[in-house]
């Protein structure tokens, strides 16, 4: 924990303006107090209310939360309603010609679609599918580019009760392979390419060597949309094209009404240990905390053009894109390419041919366009923005402040939005209105999320120190369970050791000022953020031993200027020390196999090669040891119980 103190040093606070505050939904800190003291004061009440009002019940719940079984909660577990129902049909009787997405793509061609149009397609989709057999409680796995398509394939699933699980279109055929087969998926949805700065990527491709691999008998149907018209191989038993099944198909489909447990989706996030893991959300409860996060955090107006930069492949862009900005009613923004083609300055040119109010994107994009140009923003028009956002790792006070006064021309507040795959929508993250903010704090919890700090035991710690982020109260929007492994879902997240069982422990570290505010720290586990993307280190190592040439690998984070953290691996060939040359060679194989075996982001940027890895003489890899090595520091710990200390100055460079 010894970030603490050069943290603590940040002391600058920005409090909102009065011409922010005066329009803000919550309008002041009392405001916020007000809401939060409601949560504590009777605290299914304060969530019974919330369900009511922001969703349209089909059949109204009458209890609010089931915490019979902890940590197995289910709220408003009677209710019955449809996600896909509140998030288009909702707003087809008061703005159906409203622009629901603003499409850019790669090349720059724009397309709009209302909340009629949108509503249209994914009538169709959902007809479509449930013509090709496709039901309630079917997992359908969703492996698309970042397009209005990949929005409409997510809400037609929605729509008929079948449980989506996106894929990222960057994952390797091995990672979509361990995907499916989790999942026991039913139908793939996919695209013959996908186009992101000027490159075709091939995704049906990719897919059909997923299918190849062992144990994919359980997809029966593959749609492809077209989206560039290459050629692509086609097996005529199982995959059909999106505009052939779509075609004069019914614009009308009546929702599956469905539990407000129901699993909505389930979407794979890398753990400490073992394969990724299933992140099962349910329907009523997610939806709820994205709506609310959006009026709370994101300040929602119905002017708004709102802009969340995430892929849906990620959960940011499940609940900033697919569902938050829908249920609101809002415009938004999707972007097909990259931030920096054709130019570094496309993420601005975007803002101001398309007049953004609210931007919200990740540090490790910000830092990236910082070197890229820092000085590019002012050739844009950004009078339009009102609210900034960052999200995925802790913002450094130098790339706020950048963010700040370069892109929010000190006009716009940034809300730090701390939270997770598991969580579902914004934990941790200031009310822009209400709570001054400080660079580099995520402030405060959202009204009836009871975050805390504790030790070892559960015990809550002193501002000032740090300890190990938990949720004290179950929330509606909180992960359901691991898909097909209670077990593991409980132990990751409710240790017994921790309130009885009772508090979500986040796996991050962090600590609370001596106002309060939160500071997110990092994680506890061995968990990487790399670019703002969670990699399981046990995954690279797994992928790494997999190549035939290594005999044992381990793998951990290196601070990174851009990318927040970088993936350096150690490895042990399971030949000769590789010399010269030679090593330069290997080093290239292992990087593009391990691009192969999980996808280009989880690549290790170093791999240093030893006849051993540090290990005490029980036989356990030194791992802090090696995050010294990585960083280059010198080596300050007990280094007597180690079992080969010559190979630490193999181990020291990186191979050139
Ligand atoms: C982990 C969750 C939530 C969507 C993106 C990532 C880190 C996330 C912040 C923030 C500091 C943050 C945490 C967290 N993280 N947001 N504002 N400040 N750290 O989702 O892949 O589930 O990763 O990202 O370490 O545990 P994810």
């Amino acid at each position: 924990m010894s970030t603490i103190e050069s943290i603590l040093n940040e002391t600058r606070i920005f409090p909102p303006s009065d011409e922010f505050t005066k329009k803000a939904n919550i309008p002041s800190l009392q405001a916020y107090q007000v809401l939060c003291a409601e949560a504590e004061l009777d605290y299914q009440n304060f969530w019974a209310k919330q369900a009511k009002e922001q969703i349209l019940w089909h059949s109204p719940f009458t209890q609010t939360l089931d915490d019979r079984t902890p940590p197995d909660y289910q709220w408003f577990n009677d209710g019955e309603l449809n996600v896909s129902y509140n998030c288009l049909d909702r707003h087809l009787a008061t703005q159906a010609d409203k622009i629901a997405i603003i499409f850019e793509a790669d090349d720059g061609e724009v397309i709009q679609s209302t909340y009629r149009d949108l509503h249209q397609r994914v009538c169709q989709l959902a007809n479509a599918l449930k013509s090709q057999n496709i039901q309630k409680g079917d997992r359908v796995i969703i492996y698309m580019p970042m397009r209005i398509e990949a929005v409409v394939a997510m809400q037609a699933c929605a729509r008929i009760g079948a449980i989506h699980s996106v894929v990222f279109g960057g994952f390797s055929a091995k990672s979509l392979h361990e995907r499916i087969v989790d999942a026991g998926a039913i139908a793939v949805i996919t695209a013959d390419e996908q186009v992101r700065g000027g490159k075709h990527n091939p995704l049906k491709a990719t897919l059909d060597e997923a299918m190849n691999m062992n144990d994919t008998t359980s997809v029966k149907l593959v749609v492809v949309y077209q989206r560039t018209g290459s050629g692509i191989p086609f097996n005529p038993v199982r995959d059909v094209w999106w505009h052939e099944i779509t075609q004069g198909v019914s614009t009308q489909c009546e929702p599956e009404w469905v539990n407000a447990e129901h699993p909505l989706f389930t979407l794979y996030t890398s753990g400490s240990t073992g394969k990724p893991k299933g992140v099962q959300h349910s329907s009523a409860g997610y939806l709820l905390g994205t709506k609310l996060s959006m009026q709370w955090i994101f300040d929602y107006k119905p002017s708004d053009i709102f802009w969340c930069t995430a892929d849906v492949g990620w959960i940011t862009g499940h609940s900033y894109v697919t569902y938050g900005p829908l249920a609101m009613g809002a415009t938004q923004v999707i972007f097909e390419g990259i931030p920096t083609y054709p130019h570094a300055g496309r993420f601005w040119e975007i803002i101001q041919k398309h007049r953004v109010t609210t931007f919200y994107t990740a540090p490790t994009a910000i830092r990236s366009l910082i070197k890229l140009g820092a000085d590019l923003p002012a050739q844009y028009d950004l009078s339009s923005l009102r609210l900034l956002g960052s999200v995925g790792e802790p913002i450094n006070p130098e790339a706020w402040m950048w963010f700040y006064e370069k892109i929010g021309q000190s006009r716009c507040p940034i809300v730090d939005t701390w939270w997770q795959t598991e969580t579902g929508c914004h934990m941790i993250a200031p009310m822009p209105g209400a709570v001054p903010l400080k660079p580099g704090s995520c402030t405060f919890p959202l009204p009836g999320i009871f975050a805390a700090i504790v030790d070892e035991a559960g015990h809550d710690v002193e501002n000032g120190k740090g300890g190990f982020l938990v949720i004290k109260k179950p929330f509606p929007s909180q992960i359901r369970t691991l898909w097909g492994d209670p077990e593991r879902f409980k132990k990751t997240y409710f240790p017994e050791d921790m309130g009885q069982g009772k508090f979500y422990l986040a796996g991050d570290s962090a600590y609370r000022d001596m106002d309060g505010y939160f500071w997110i720290m990092g994680r506890i586990d061995d968990v990487l953020n790399v670019s703002g993307h969670r990699l399981g280190t046990m995954e690279i190592e797994s992928a790494l031993v997999a190549n035939p040439l290594v005999a044992e690998a381990a793998v951990v984070g290196k601070p990174h200027e851009i990318k927040g953290e970088s993936v350096i691996a150690f490895v042990v060939l399971k030949g000769e020390y590789p010399r010269g040359e030679e090593m330069v060679q290997i080093t290239n194989t292992l990087r593009d196999w391990v691009a192969q075996e999980i996808g280009p982001i989880a690549k290790p940027d170093e791999i240093r090669f030893g006849e051993n890895l540090p290990k005490t003489r029980s036989g356990k890899i030194m791992r802090r040891l090696l995050r010294a090595l990585a960083k280059g520091e010198e080596i300050t710990q007990d280094i007597s119980t180690l079992e080969n200390p010559a190979i630490l100055e193999q181990l020291k460079h990186p191979s050139k």
